[in-house]
């Protein structure tokens, strides 16, 4: 039985006063819905004062990207020692990061084996371009990206703590988000999520075994909203969603953090 897993992609949106308003207007009613994961993922400089808010809370923490390195002379860039000390999640391969930091299937890899051989858990975000899709290319392109980036990993992860299992299925979340679902507004439909998640379980299952697939979750991710978070929550293939735009707004994450714990409660 997978737990439902809803995580928040503020993006590059809120000063520390600002993310610190929203928790403060969101935590205690997250806080409260059980049955479902919960995980905020605001911008780098707010990690620390809002990791002190969700401290005692059933809400975790999560950055947006990290470098693959642990330290050293590489200016501007954080690195996963860093983040580790706040974080037990990183979003790692998002298409934003792909599309306007040149981020490549193999540096994404590099960042997915360091965050996991530092206790950091990563959501590897997958999904295909709008022409690709129109070209009849996800199946292909999905194959390729998750391959790539989990090349080398698992199914054993280093494991730093003893607490820590080192199933690489518990210490991983994957995010399909088509690239042209994602702030635009048209989400793909349930079906079509469903069906692109099946085939990453099927990719993953080659990679590992099926066992590990099956207790692997796989989100949806592009333009959820309260309105249609059933949708997704209702398809047992999806373990929940990364949420961009609609996690910047404490009543409409509160709701789809509460739909979609009721409606994987209901299916089972
Ligand atoms: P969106 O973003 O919900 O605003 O479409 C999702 C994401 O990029 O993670």
């Amino acid at each position: 039985m997978r737990i439902p897993f809803v995580a928040g992609n503020w993006k590059m949106n809120t000063t520390v006063a600002e993310a610190e308003k929203l928790v403060l207007e969101m935590l205690d009613r997250l806080d409260r819905i059980e049955g479902v994961e919960k995980v905020l993922c605001p911008p780098f400089v707010s990690l620390v004062a809002v990791s002190m808010m969700l401290r005692g809370s059933s809400v975790n923490l999560g950055a947006q990207n990290m470098y693959f390195m642990t330290e050293g002379a590489y200016t501007g860039e954080i690195s996963p020692l860093m983040l580790r000390e706040s974080c037990e999640f990183v979003i790692l391969g998002h298409s934003e990061r792909r599309r306007h930091f040149g981020e490549t299937d193999e540096i994404v890899n590099r960042k997915v084996k360091a965050a996991l051989a530092n206790n950091l858990k990563p959501i590897l975000c997958v999904g295909e371009r709008l022409e690709e899709n129109e070209a009849g290319k996800t199946e292909e392109v999905i194959n390729r990206q998750v391959t790539a980036a989990l090349d080398g990993v698992g199914p054993v992860v280093p494991s730093r703590s003893r607490e820590q299992t080192e199933r690489v299925s518990e210490n991983l979340v994957i995010a399909y988000e088509p690239v042209w679902a994602i702030g635009t507004g048209k989400a793909a439909s349930g079906e079509q999520a469903a069906a692109t998640i099946e085939l990453i379980r099927s990719v993953v299952a080659k990679l590992w075994d099926g066992n590990m697939a099956q207790e692997l979750r796989i989100l949806y991710g592009g333009s959820v909203t309260g309105a249609n978070i059933a949708e997704f929550a209702s398809q047992p293939e999806i373990d929940g969603a990364l949420v961009g735009g609609a996690s910047l707004k404490a009543e409409e994450f509160v709701s789809i953090v509460k739909h979609a714990a009721e409606i994987k409660a209901r299916i089972g």
